[in-house]
């Protein structure tokens, strides 16, 4: 490990856990780069309970919370349509650090989610009308085909946001944050919200 003096002390965390993990992402962009950065696993579950994870982006931050984009009709959509309870981890392997998000999730604000869409690569828009995201195809040449329709579709002009694709907020109900030591005493420290708002800082045993 790298990071032996680093440690993770109640008395110099910040108040609420949106702003620690600010603090934790800044340092983990400058140290991992952007694709480790950004890649958040998260969890969801289905109508039998049953739970299942991918990674996502995370693509915006707020004093709110955690936005990430997707198809609303893939496997998580649908999980989320009926269970808005999700879970994130974020994983840092350099700075020795991860960080659980337990929280619930919201549709995010259309106007944002198509400012974002009209952002994007050409080829990342026809995607998002091409690919049935989480459905079974009956091979590539259906994906290949699909593609070649939209781009033919749309040849011309702005391509419009799907109404099935958009953004997510998860809004955090605890959070921890986990620092790898080399004496294996790691820290982690939990944050929960109270029914206040408020939030509660305790130690748990690594
Ligand atoms: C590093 C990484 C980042 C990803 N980011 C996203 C993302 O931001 N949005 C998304 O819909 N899928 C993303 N994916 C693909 C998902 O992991 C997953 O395959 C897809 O969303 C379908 O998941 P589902 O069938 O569970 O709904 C990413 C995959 C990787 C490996």
């Amino acid at each position: 490990m790298e990071n032996e003096l680093i440690l993770l002390r109640e008395e110099l965390v910040k108040p609420t856990p949106l702003e620690q993990f600010m603090t934790w992402y800044e340092e983990a962009f400058h140290s991992e780069g952007e694709l480790i950065a950004n890649a958040m696993t998260l969890a969801t579950v289905d109508e039998d309970n049953k739970p299942s994870a991918r990674l996502v982006m995370l693509k915006g931050l707020s004093s709110e919370g955690f936005v990430f984009y997707t198809n609303f009709h893939s496997r998580k959509g649908h999980d989320l349509a009926r269970n808005s309870y999700a879970a994130l981890v974020f994983w840092w392997p350099k700075l020795a650090r991860q960080v659980r998000v337990q929280g619930v999730v919201q549709t995010f604000d259309p106007t944002q989610s198509t400012e974002f869409f009209q952002e994007r690569p050409r080829a990342f828009q026809i995607g998002t009308w091409a690919s049935p995201q989480s459905q079974i195809v009956p091979d590539l040449d259906y994906l290949v085909e699909r593609h070649k329709e939209v781009e033919q579709k749309y040849s011309e002009g702005a391509i419009p946001r799907p109404p099935h694709w958009g953004g997510y907020m998860m809004l955090p109900e605890r959070m921890e944050f986990w620092q790898g030591n080399d004496n294996h005493l790691h820290d982690r420290l939990e944050y929960q919200r109270l029914d206040s708002g408020d939030w509660q800082l305790h130690r748990l045993a690594p």
